[in-house]
């Protein structure tokens, strides 16, 4: 029977946890700048959020979400995101747990959550065009690659949406 995949809260004290994955050349490849990741997990800014992904009892990783504001996505050239959508970051930072479908099963529980509150018009995921793996587990629940971008820093990226209206 497969392990189930559950999303706790993250506490202050999990910082170095999330910054050993951070390092960790498989996660290093695609998150610049660790630290900035673990201030934010240490003090999220109003509007967002973040858990650890479980999985049979074991801490794997790291999800977090953010609302965004007209200004920001202006900022990085999405000015056709409503305000309010709600922007995606996640890692297996256990290596022996990716390619195990725990992303897409994590996504699935942030997405029902998110769906609840009834004021999100759109959640995305900013993937590095080079990094299949993620477009592949995030294509898996429903995200759909809406166009390219470069938001700074970042190089070509790949602007993937889910939108709830679209559920079936
Ligand atoms: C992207 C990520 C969250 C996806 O979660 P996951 O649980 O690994 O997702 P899946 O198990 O569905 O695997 C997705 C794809 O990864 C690839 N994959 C499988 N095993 C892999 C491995 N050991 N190493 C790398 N990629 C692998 C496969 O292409 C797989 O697609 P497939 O099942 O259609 O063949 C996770 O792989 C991860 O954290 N990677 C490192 C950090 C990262 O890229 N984060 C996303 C930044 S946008």
């Amino acid at each position: 029977m497969e392990a189930e995949v559950t999303l706790i809260p993250f506490s202050s004290t999990e910082v170095t946890l999330l910054r050993g994955w951070l390092v960790a050349p498989h996660v290093a490849a695609w998150y610049a700048d660790p630290e900035d990741h673990v201030e934010w997990a240490a003090n999220p800014p109003p509007g967002g959020d973040r858990a650890l992904i479980v999985v049979g009892g074991q801490t794997v990783g790291y999800v977090r979400w953010q609302t965004v504001s007209r200004e920001i996505l202006d900022s990085v050239g999405l000015h056709e995101i409503p305000a309010g959508s709600v922007d995606v970051d996640i890692l297996i930072g256990e290596l022996e747990f990716v390619g195990r479908g725990i992303g897409p099963k994590a996504l699935l529980i942030l997405l029902s959550q998110l769906r609840q509150r009834r004021d999100v018009p759109l959640v995305g995921l900013t993937t590095r065009v080079q990094n299949l793996s993620a477009q592949r587990a995030f294509t898996k629940v429903g995200f759909r690659v809406l166009r390219e971008y470069s938001p700074p820093g970042y190089g070509r990226c790949y602007l993937m949406v889910y939108s709830f209206s679209e559920d079936a």
